[in-house]
């Protein structure tokens, strides 16, 4: 391939070879604006129906979206036995990587049979279409193979990323009324063995005498590390899952049937229990997966580096990819372990050619030294791809010139746990990229920048920043927040309601020629490494605590993470320690009730926190100081001086 170098304007252009073999073309763009409907039904011939649809989108209960009414079929079917049935069953499914250095390969067929044995023994249990089942592993192909058997028997499963909390994970299985957990006995984290088996105890530890809802515990051996076990309830993978028979018949389902349940970080401090549903869910991810990562099924050796925990692993490492008769790499641990050649090791190990990412990995690779992935033959990757947050134009040219060998595309794809599916961005061999933006919504999507009254913000002569709104529904939309249907329309729906648009949550820009660029959340939601964390989630955790009268927290720019999280808090009169030992002390509680993820990078003890004359504290201002700019307005502080107070506390401390 040859390299392909920057226009003037610095932007990059597809080179001719990949376009002339790229799975989308611009064609796509035209036949969705001529048709929507007629679109999105070719798309959803992508994937096996047990019984057609009739219709395409019933919009009239809004904002609850029906999509392809009357069809049936199976996920785990469309997902693996599909593809063993057409003759592909010696084709790798899964290139697993242990942390430790063990390596398993697992062919479709493999698969077919392990997910078999899981949805019997799940029917064993009694599980019946409809039952929840809470999933909380590490990154083990015995995760993968849990989601997919919920998905065969109409179980709606709820990830829980294995980095949460007890508490995290109670607060999900009593929201969803779980059954079942599934789980490990440990994790394997930078060579040591993390107990996860005995954190599933501690989080059904009847507190405060609650039972909770789950019947069962299923434990997959990882690590071999000691569990406590309660007999009846808990369950050995190895010896219920193992035994049972590798035959299993599956059933279809209605397009509509809830496929899972994934909790992200709104901005009060419960967390939304994101619904997602079969038929659309799996069109929009099977189709963005082959047109946006130009993917080619039995060629391709992929590898997403995210987590089965997140949104990412559930759309384009488990359900997109597999629906796409994917071969995938999936990697255990972090990447640094045992040093930071970690990635680029199994890149070369597998021939990777598409690699999916996030801007914070990036940010951190280039402060580890372009001589370590240079040290390695990188020469099978031909297409990079970015998720989570903004990419600064920075890491979006070096992930292009060190990983990329200045010659692959890149791909800078906006969406949320919400979309469910890859809602804007380029596609590889038609957009001409700029560095740091995501670009143009996908074929069959449609989305504005507007201002404060649903106006589009003017583009052509100056930019113009807005909110970016989504205003057509889309086939793989979420259906709802589990139990709180009101709670939906207020967050998503109330805000352009007059028009009928989703409200992202994001601020937006378009430059100059239209092209837009995502700016990041315009709520009280922090993202940090890609991560979602509300700031009324972490005030919480540190007003747990006793000496902790007042909390306000916000996200600061941040080099590596994109951003940080710096509290202010305001201690009781019962304080006794007011030092460092505190501070330690309330970032050690926020990541153990949280995870660590949420541990704030700085916290700042002040004596007053600047409010409003409503009470609101004024988070733009804490911003201001957090990031050292000079303070914005604020002439609506009930007291203007006390920033001056804060800023002496800050420089003390
Ligand atoms: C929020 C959604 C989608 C999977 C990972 C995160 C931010 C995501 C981009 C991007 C700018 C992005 C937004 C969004 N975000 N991708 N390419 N450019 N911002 O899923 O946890 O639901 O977070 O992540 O702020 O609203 P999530």
């Amino acid at each position: 391939m040859t390299e392909t170098t920057a226009d003037p304007r610095g932007s990059y252009p597809p080179a001719a070879a990949f376009a002339a073999t790229a799975n989308a073309g611009q064609e796509l763009y035209d036949q969705a604006a001529a048709d929507r409907d007629a679109f999105w039904a070719e798309q959803a011939g992508r994937l096996d129906w047990q019984q057609p649809f009739e219709r395409v989108l019933d919009w009239s209960a809004a904002p609850v979206a029906q999509w392809f009414v009357g069809g049936r079929l199976n996920v785990a079917y469309n997902c693996v036995d599909r593809h063993v049935l057409a003759g592909h069953g010696d084709q790798v499914a899964i290139h697993w990587e242990g942390e430790p250095g063990d390596s398993r390969a697992i062919t479709y067929r493999e698969l077919l049979a392990e997910v078999s044995r899981a949805a019997n023994y799940l029917t064993e249990l009694g599980l019946v279409a409809g039952d929840r089942v809470a999933i909380y592993m590490p990154m083990i192909p015995e995760a993968i193979v849990a989601m997919l058997a919920c998905a065969r028997l109409g179980l709606p499963h709820s990830v829980v990323f294995a980095g949460f909390s007890p508490t995290a994970l109670r607060q999900r299985v009593d929201d969803a009324r779980a059954r079942l957990v599934i789980t490990a006995d440990g994790q394997w984290r930078r060579g040591k063995s993390a107990p996860l088996k005995e954190a599933v105890d501690e989080a059904l530890y009847a507190h405060g005498g609650t039972p909770s809802s789950v019947e069962h515990v299923l434990v997959v051996r990882r690590t071999g590390i000691e569990v406590p076990w309660t007999e009846g309830r808990d369950l050995w993978w190895h010896e219920t899952v193992t035994p049972a028979s590798p035959e299993h018949q599956a059933e279809p389902f209605e397009a509509e049937h809830p496929l899972f349940i994934l909790y992200t970080s709104g901005t009060t401090g419960k967390p939304k229990g994101i619904l997602h549903t079969t038929g659309g869910y799996l069109t929009q991810t099977s189709y963005t997966h082959h047109a946006v990562f130009d993917h080619k099924p039995g060629r391709d050796v992929y590898w997403c580096t995210a987590d089965i925990g997140w949104i990412t692993g559930h759309s384009y490492i488990v359900y997109g990819p597999l629906a796409n008769r994917t071969t995938q790499v999936v990697y255990e641990g972090t990447p640094n372990f045992p040093d930071e050649h970690r990635h680029w090791q199994i890149i070369e190990k597998y021939g990777v050619t598409i690699y999916y990412t996030a801007p914070t990995l990036v940010r951190t690779f280039m402060k580890w030294g372009r001589a370590i992935p240079t040290a390695h033959d990188l020469s099978s990757i031909r297409l990079l791809g970015s998720v989570g947050e903004p990419i600064n134009p920075e890491a979006w040219r070096w992930y292009r010139e060190v990983i990329g060998a200045n010659r692959t595309p890149v791909v800078d794809t906006w969406w949320q746990t919400e979309t469910g599916a890859i809602m804007i961005s380029p596609l590889p061999g038609v957009t001409t990229t700029k560095p740091g933006a995501a670009m143009t919504p996908l074929p069959g999507i449609s989305a504005r920048v507007v201002d404060e009254m649903g106006e589009p913000v003017s583009h052509g002569e100056t930019e113009a920043n807005g909110y970016l709104v989504i205003d057509q529904p889309w086939p793989s939309m979420l259906r709802g927040i589990w139990g709180d249907m009101e709670r939906y329309r207020a967050t998503y729906w109330e805000r352009f309601a007059e028009q009928g648009w989703y409200f992202a949550g994001d601020g937006a820009k378009l430059d100059t020629d239209g092209d837009l660029w995502v700016l990041g959340r315009v709520d009280d939601v922090m993202n940090v490494s890609g991560h979602r964390i509300s700031t009324a989630e972490v005030e919480s955790a540190l007003v747990a605590h006793p000496s902790v009268a007042e909390a306000a927290v916000v996200g600061a720019e941040d080099p590596t993470t994109g951003q940080g999280i710096v509290a202010f808090v305001i201690l009781t009169t019962e304080a006794t320690d007011t030092g460092s030992a505190l501070i330690e002390e309330l970032k050690t509680g926020v990541a153990k009730e949280i995870s660590p993820i949420a541990r704030p990078r700085e916290i700042h003890v002040v004596p007053e926190l600047p409010k409003t004359r409503s009470g609101k504290i004024m988070r733009r201002l804490l911003r201001d100081t957090a990031e050292g700019r000079q303070l914005g307005d604020t002439s609506t502080l009930v007291d203007p001086s006390v920033f001056e107070a804060i800023r002496a506390s800050k420089e003390a401390g």
